[in-house]
């Protein structure tokens, strides 16, 4: 009985696959990350001995609407780290 997989079952578990792919590849991968270069170097340090909230603290010393404007319906600023993983460096 057990063997007896229908065409149904095949389809399910694809389906089931497709899904958990596409669950894979969502977001926040696609949110640009803190690259690691003069500018922010100093935030991985920040972060792996404070925290994440500690670092965050700086970012709009640049990141403001005067010196690096955010792009256009960027979303509420607050916990940059949140959604903007630092890089792999
Ligand atoms: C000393 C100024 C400065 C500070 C402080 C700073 N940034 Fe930046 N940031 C820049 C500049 C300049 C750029 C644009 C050039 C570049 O891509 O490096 C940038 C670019 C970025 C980008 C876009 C990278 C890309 O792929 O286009 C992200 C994300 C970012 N910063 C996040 C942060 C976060 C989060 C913090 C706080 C932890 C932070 N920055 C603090 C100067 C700064
Ligand atoms: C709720 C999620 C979220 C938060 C919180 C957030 N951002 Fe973003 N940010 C995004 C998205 C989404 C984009 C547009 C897609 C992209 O470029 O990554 C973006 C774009 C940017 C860009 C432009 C990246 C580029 O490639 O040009 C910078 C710089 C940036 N954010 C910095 C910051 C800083 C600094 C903070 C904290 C003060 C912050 N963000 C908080 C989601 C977020």
């Amino acid at each position: 009985m057990a063997l007896a997989l229908k065409k149904r079952d095949f389809l399910l578990v694809g389906i089931a696959i497709l899904i958990l792919a596409f669950l894979w590849q969502a977001p926040p991968e696609s949110t640009s990350r803190v690259p690691y270069d003069n500018d922010h170097r100093q935030f991985f340090d920040i972060v792996k001995t404070d925290g994440k909230k500690a670092a965050e603290k700086f970012c709009e010393e640049c990141h403001n609407k005067d010196a690096i404007p955010f792009p256009e319906g960027h979303p509420a600023k607050y916990r940059c780290l949140f959604c903007h993983k630092m890089q792999t460096p």
